[in-house]
């Protein structure tokens, strides 16, 4: 096989399987959308189209790529759909043990060299890979929705996992413009982890009364998370100050808890005289040079994403 031609079968045309089928059609796979219930294959192949012909004429996708999209088929029949699949993607409901019958389903059917990605949002792979007699050629591959517009896509290999069979499915991907990146195999990968984190404490203030969700979103927007699609958690904390963080920590573990003790790779580094950008050093090992030119470029990219958003606002 190879990334160019390679064919695809998506176990579960829900929300996901839907735009993952669409992504890789897209990059010049050949797709087959399953699901279990016929109607509602033959319906995402329908949407998958229609989605296809609206993001061509808006734009959002190069000329062309709906026709592509087009040619694809959906069914119902796990044996028939799955035929000659290089690459199978499970995309069905968040359920270990729906997961674990569907996987075992899908090997049942696929010939040995088949690679079998799971798009679960959280169940460690290696927990799902115990369905398979197969385990090395199954990873987690976990798409961000929607998945034709996010670039992101966390790769995770189970302890049995061979990763060279990946390459193919690695390539298509990077075709489709997406941006793998491998993880560890623990629940909830990197975004999940973090994402849930988040969640969980803005939840709490809505419900011990701290703020409303249309406050917290606000903040989040145009407060912190407005640096976060030029730079992570890490850049961000070298850039602040190791020791702003440390106080910051001191006062809300104080009033809130211990779940917000400094982290103590954060007071390793202080001790150190760490202190982030400001000594050089920090999280990223930037210099001083480094760390001058981030300013720099972190400052151009506030003020045009300022710009994008308002356009966008009165395009509304
Ligand atoms: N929704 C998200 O934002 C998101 C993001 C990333 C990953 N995921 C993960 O993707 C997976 C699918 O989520 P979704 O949001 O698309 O769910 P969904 O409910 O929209 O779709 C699941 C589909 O699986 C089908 N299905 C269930 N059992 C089946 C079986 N035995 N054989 C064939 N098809 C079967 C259902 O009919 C349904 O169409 C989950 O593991 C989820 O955690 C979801």
């Amino acid at each position: 096989m190879t990334s160019q031609t390679l064919r695809v079968a998506v176990v579960g045309s829900g929300y996901m399987g839907k735009g993952i089928a669409q992504t890789l059609a897209r990059a010049g796979a050949t797709i087959t959308l399953i699901d279990r219930d016929a109607e509602v294959a033959r319906a995402a192949l329908d949407a998958m189209i229609g989605d296809a012909v609206a993001a061509e004429a808006a734009g959002l996708a190069d000329p062309g790529s709906a026709e592509v999209v087009r040619r694809n088929s959906s069914s119902a029949d796990l044996e028939s759909g799955l035929a000659g699949a290089e690459f199978v993607v499970e995309a069905v409901f968040e359920e270990l043990s729906v997961k674990h019958a569907v996987l075992a389903a899908i090997e049942a059917n696929v010939s040995e060299s088949t690679v079998i990605g799971t798009n679960t949002s959280a169940i460690p792979v290696g927990v799902l890979a115990t369905a398979l007699r197969h385990p090395e050629r199954f990873f987690g591959v976990h798409w961000f929705n929607p998945a034709p517009y996010l670039p992101g896509i966390e790769i995770i290999l189970g302890e049995a996992s061979d990763p060279a069979l990946l390459d193919d499915v690695t390539a298509l991907l990077v075709r489709a413009g997406k941006k793998p990146v491998v993880v560890a195999d623990t629940p909830g990968f990197i975004a999940n982890r973090l994402q849930f984190a988040l969640f969980k404490e803005a939840a709490s203030m809505v419900e011990d009364g701290t703020a409303t969700p249309q406050q917290i979103d606000e903040v989040v927007k145009s407060g912190f998370g407005f640096r976060l699609p030029f730079f992570g958690p890490f850049a961000i904390a070298d850039m602040a100050g190791l020791d702003v963080y440390a106080s910051s920590y001191a006062t809300l573990s104080a009033g809130l808890g211990s779940r917000f003790d400094c982290p103590p790779s954060l007071a390793e580094r202080i001790a150190k005289g760490d202190l982030g950008t400001k000594t050089g050093g920090g999280y990223l090992g930037m210099s001083k040079e480094e760390s001058a030119e981030m300013a720099s470029r972190r400052d151009r990219s506030y003020v045009a994403l300022a710009r994008l958003r308002a356009e966008l606002e009165s395009e509304a």
